[in-house]
């Protein structure tokens, strides 16, 4: 489970959008082609040839641009145009470094080391789960998890219908993404104003418990 990190709510990543996010100090591209049911990349954010962030970069005919050079990189992460040699047959060496990715309870999930193995029931009982929101905690994600009363070998919980997650982009710092199942319950705008909340008493060091009851009563039927 720990191999799996939860980087970014799906709605971040709309079709041909590019968005970057760290995972424990990895910087790491995210983007998505411009064509229906197109599945998210998820890429070293490095340019190959002069190390230009990827993530600053555009899509386009199926495949993210460097907006230096403007080399193309195609779905399979292997660079396939040269602009300014458009005839040159590109080396098959010449790729980015790809991550295992999922798409998974709203949420999009990378392995640094290639996992496989992705686990299961991330969504609980739910069977359609939307994202709501990111939200950034500048402490270490150790507290942010105790907050959330979160298992230290955990990366997900459910509260009823909201899935809190959470991840370290570095050290000493945490995101907490939150999401919820399609019905009754705590509207998105509720969840987001709740999550500014618990951000908000975790990083000035106040009693959470009751913020998270919160949750706990509108998660009541
Ligand atoms: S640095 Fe990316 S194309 Fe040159």
């Amino acid at each position: 489970m720990e191999r799996w990190h939860p980087v970014s709510v799906l709605s971040d990543i709309g079709r041909g959008e590019v968005v970057g996010v760290r995972v424990e100090g990895h910087e790491i591209v995210l983007w998505r082609e411009d064509v229906p049911g197109a599945t998210v990349h998820a890429w070293e954010d490095r340019c190959p040839h002069r190390g230009m962030r990827l993530s600053f970069g555009f899509v386009r005919d199926g495949a993210l641009g460097c907006l230096y050079h403007g080399w193309q990189f195609g779905g399979t992460a292997r660079c396939r145009l040269i602009p300014a040699h458009p005839n040159v047959r590109v080396p098959a060496a010449i790729q980015v470094r790809a991550y295992a990715v999922r798409e998974q309870a709203g949420l999009a999930w990378v392995s640094l080391e290639g996992a496989e193995d992705f686990p299961a029931g991330l969504s609980g009982q739910w069977s359609r789960v939307m994202p709501v929101r990111s939200v950034h905690v500048a402490v270490g994600v150790a507290l942010l998890r105790h907050a959330l009363g979160m298992p230290a070998d955990e990366t997900m919980i459910w509260c009823g219908p909201v899935g809190l997650a959470v991840h370290a982009p570095v050290a000493g710092h945490a995101i907490l993404h939150v999401v919820r199942a399609h019905g009754p319950g705590l509207s998105a705008s509720a969840l987001s104003h709740w999550a500014e909340r618990l951000r908000d008493g975790v990083e000035s060091g106040s009693d959470t418990a009751p913020i998270m009851e919160e949750l706990a009563m509108g998660a009541r039927p």
